[in-house]
């Protein structure tokens, strides 16, 4: 029995697909030089992935604008944790001859492991075509796997598209978590702190996953809310009162406010 197993794993090790550890963290401050990834692709040809899916960031919608299905799932040093969630690239591939060699802009709305490149982009099937010549999205979406050049760049959305908060499912005074999306710029946050009105000083959120941040507080929390947001390269914005008095769960609250 044993020894069946131990042949199974060194059979899978062996047999499996190479293992590639991966890159480098990819920061705000990179130099924006082009760097290599493989792409791949999921859900519909010209989807966005499953229906509503929230993926591990835990955006909804993401085949709506402002994303419109151009999103990816990132590996480990392009999703860190969470934190690249909201992030953009420019993406472009020149072989097959399909590829239009033109960069089209994608954003991280969830994550993938597969350990095939030091960076891999699964990109919902609308994204890898776009990267296609005018026509040919289909016979490209038909290589399944390419190689393709990406490189971190500033994130815009349309002037009237501000900054959402989503006050997440279940949330109740003592328990507050706020999905933050549709940051411009940096495109990814760093740290979200909260000021109740009439109080004096921030409170910071802990990171829960993908692009949530919570606090747990005995003391129950009130609106109305003010929130404070970093960027990864350190700018900062913050809105009184932007969560109103009487705040509920699985509400969007659309702030004023945009990098
Ligand atoms: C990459 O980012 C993640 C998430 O912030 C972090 O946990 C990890 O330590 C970083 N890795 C490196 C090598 O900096």
């Amino acid at each position: 029995m044993v020894a069946v197993v131990v042949a199974s794993l060194v059979g899978g090790a062996v047999c499996g697909p190479p293992k590639v550890p991966p890159g480098k963290n990819i920061s705000a401050t990179c130099d924006g030089k082009w760097l290599d990834a493989k792409a791949t692709w999921y859900g519909k040809a010209t989807g966005a992935g499953p229906d509503d899916n929230g993926g591990a960031c835990g955006y909804k919608d993401v085949n709506k604008a402002p994303f419109n299905s151009m999103n990816a799932c990132g590996n480990s040093p392009i999703f860190k944790d969470g934190l690249g969630c909201g992030s953009c690239y420019e993406i472009k591939c020149d072989k097959p001859a399909e590829c239009s060699g033109e960069p089209v802009i994608v954003h991280i709305t969830d994550m993938n492991d597969e350990p095939i490149a030091a960076y891999h982009f699964d990109l919902a099937g609308t994204a890898f075509g776009a990267m296609a010549k005018k026509g040919e999205e289909e016979k490209l979406r038909k290589a399944g796997i390419i190689d393709m050049q990406f490189r971190r760049v500033k994130c815009k959305y349309p002037a009237d598209t501000k900054i959402a908060f989503h006050i997440e499912k279940g949330c109740n005074p003592n328990y507050f978590a706020l999905l933050v999306k549709y940051a411009a710029g940096d495109g990814d946050i760093v740290a979200v702190d909260i000021k109740e009105k009439g109080s004096d000083e921030f409170v910071p959120l802990k990171h829960s996953w993908g692009a949530i941040w919570r606090i747990d507080s005995p003391k129950p929390i009130k609106g109305p809310i003010a929130v404070r947001l970093t960027s990864e390269g350190g700018t900062k914005l913050e809105q009184d009162d932007v969560i109103p008095e009487g705040w509920k769960p699985d509400t969007v609250y659309t702030s004023k406010l945009q990098f």
